[in-house]
């Protein structure tokens, strides 16, 4: 009973922040009727879809029925990206739509914002990313996101840079300023100790892999919101499948949370090895905060040395730490 009543508030946690992103795309379920059937969890009864533009309902489609049943069942592998529409051409499926392959960072500026994006887009969007064939093309489809309100503000993406088959992966929050700027992640401050935290392992940046939980700069370094995260959250997936890392380093709070849902303060997660996709996952402090903190540091090496361990590499003579 307890069990059951635990997933129901998971679940509407998630149909609530998968609305969320579906409200940011200009969409709107309305009359929404969340049943609870003795057999356990059902899924909510939405009947009626309209556009919160127009101001205008029509009941829901067979289609876009089935399509919000499967984002209810995983709400995080179903979201879509759409490269954007030249002006007054019709919006067109990525699929359809042949993407300019950019080696460099992405062209700046954000993408023009489409008049709508409907739920069938979104669930194809997300069949796109998750058949991405390597990280060039997830690369192109992420320069192209127009999925949450990140984009809006953004100058480059920063979709992630390294060895594209890192034993280790880093995967840390959200682009800041400079990261914007240049498209590179971890650039800034909290980038250069990152750096030398890798060096203390004896590896190199282009040694291992680097990414965010998000693609785009929060305004004002905000906290990227759940919906953000859930948003982009297929683009990491996939990077992963296709990296797959012997391990996972995640940085800070906000990585736990947009990796395994834990909510649990970083000060008692850091240390203890969890799994993501069945890899191997050390959380630690994030570079920045140890800026703020220098104490943290000698913590933060404990968890990089039980890194080196675990993927069968020597602590590199005289090193006592970033
Ligand atoms: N902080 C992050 O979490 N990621 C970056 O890319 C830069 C700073």
């Amino acid at each position: 009973m307890i069990e059951n009543r635990k997933k129901w508030q998971e679940l509407l946690r998630q149909t609530r922040a998968y609305l969320e992103v579906l409200r940011d795309g200009g969409i709107v379920f309305a009359e929404g009727r969340f049943a609870k059937s003795t057999a356990g969890i059902e899924p909510p009864a939405a009947e009626r879809v309209e556009s919160a533009k127009a101001g205008r309902s029509r009941p829901m489609t067979a289609e876009e029925r089935a399509a919000l049943k499967a984002a209810l069942t995983d709400p995080y592998a179903r979201l879509v990206p759409r490269p954007p529409a030249a002006a007054g051409a019709p919006l067109a499926h990525p699929a359809a739509t042949p993407i300019k392959r950019s080696r460099e960072t992405s062209a700046p500026g954000p993408p023009a914002k489409p008049a709508k994006v409907t739920l069938k887009d979104r669930t194809e969007g997300a069949k796109v990313i998750a058949a991405a064939e390597d990280l060039e093309r997830l690369r192109d489809l992420i320069s192209g996101c127009y999925m949450c309100g990140l984009s809006a503000g953004r100058t480059h993406t920063v979709p992630g840079e390294g060895n594209p088959r890192a034993a280790l992966m880093f995967i840390g929050e959200a682009p800041g300023y400079h990261e914007d700027v240049q498209g590179r992640p971890f650039v800034g401050r909290a980038g250069e100790l990152l750096t030398k935290m890798i060096e203390a392992m004896g590896l190199r940046r282009e040694d291992v892999y680097i990414a965010n939980i998000v693609k785009c700069r929060p305004p004002g370094n905000r906290d990227p919101l759940p919906e953000e995260m859930l948003a982009c959250e297929p683009y990491l997936k996939r990077q992963i499948e296709l990296i797959r890392p012997k391990i996972i380093c995640a940085l800070g709070r906000i990585a736990i949370q947009g990796l395994l849902r834990e909510t649990t303060p970083i000060s008692q997660l850091r240390g203890q090895w969890r799994t993501y996709q069945n890899i191997p996952l050390m959380p630690t402090f994030h570079p920045a905060y140890l800026l703020r903190n220098p104490g943290g540091k000698r913590f933060a090496w404990e968890d990089l040395k039980a890194i080196l361990a675990r993927l069968g590499r020597p602590v590199p003579a005289g090193r006592s730490g970033p």
